[in-house]
């Protein structure tokens, strides 16, 4: 049977690539140290399959036909779009079918009704976090589009529920797979709105805190602040998710900083799974 052998976030801001180069070297040190901290993991759990969860930022869907979650089930996925993703290593990532419908099976039988692409493309917000954790070679990528950037999104008492199942359907699948959860996005940034640039530096410190309490405390916290603190924040919606699969327990901070200069408070953690 398959196991989940890891649960990991990370932040995934454009500018993490686009304004590098500008990012003061002690911030740069500490991101990529962050970055490189769960690739080490990621790899040292033996990991044959990663599941990430991220919304995706209009490269696959937009407002005519935007799925609150798709599962991607193809052999393969595209490489970011992006123009300024250009260097990214990968321009097809192996996928792996059989265990994304697996997932997506277990899914409609507890009550989930997931969307399902056979053809997607993995944009920044898959691929800043695979391509600054260092891993190659890349393990097979299951990726799961979370509507987290665009209302009406998914309740976060739904994406922490999202975890749990995924876990469910993980160690019901009969290939002894190696799995692990990355939820990338937040915590705190502002896009395209008044307060865009802004970071909320005490909500990001709180909402670490509360991924040490029980779940019900950081989700009412979330349901209280996510709409005063940027909209990017919503992406927090991704951490829950591995948050769920890890049974809302064994959260572990690697860094937290805020980095005025790509305007995201910057997280990486990882939970004992
Ligand atoms: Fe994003």
């Amino acid at each position: 049977m398959a196991e989940l052998v890891g649960a990991f976030a990370a932040s995934h801001g454009p500018l993490i690539i686009r304004e590098w180069e500008r990012v003061p070297e002690e911030q740069q040190k500490r991101m990529s140290a962050g970055f490189r901290e769960l690739g080490r993991r990621l790899t040292a759990a033996k990991t044959d399959v990663l599941v990430i969860v991220s919304p995706d930022h209009w490269s696959n869907f937009f407002l005519d036909n935007l799925p609150t979650v798709c599962i991607g089930v193809g052999e393969t996925h595209a490489g970011p779009p992006e123009p300024w993703m250009k260097a990214f290593p990968h321009r097809e990532l192996a996928g792996h079918a059989e265990f994304g419908m697996h997932l997506v099976q277990s899914a409609l039988e507890q009550g989930f009704e997931p969307s399902v692409s056979h053809r997607l493309k993995l944009d920044h917000g898959m691929c800043i976090p695979l391509w600054r954790m260092e891993l190659e070679p890349l393990p097979r990528i299951v990726p799961i589009f979370l509507n987290s950037i665009e209302p009406p999104m998914p309740s976060l008492e739904r994406c922490y529920e999202w975890g749990a199942l995924l876990r469910t359907a993980i160690e019901s699948y009969k290939e002894p797979l190696r799995v692990a959860i990355l939820g990338t996005g937040g915590l705190s940034h502002s896009i395209g709105e008044k307060t865009m640039g802004a970071i909320y530096e005490q909500f990001d410190r709180d909402t670490i805190r509360l991924f040490g309490r029980p779940h019900g405390e950081l989700i009412s916290f979330l349901n209280d602040e996510l709409m005063r603190s940027g909209n990017g924040s919503e992406e927090i919606r991704n951490w829950l998710v591995a948050h769920g699969a890890a049974g809302g327990r064994g959260f572990e901070l690697v860094d937290y900083l805020p980095v005025p200069t790509v305007i995201v408070g910057c997280g990486f953690a990882s939970w004992r799974v």
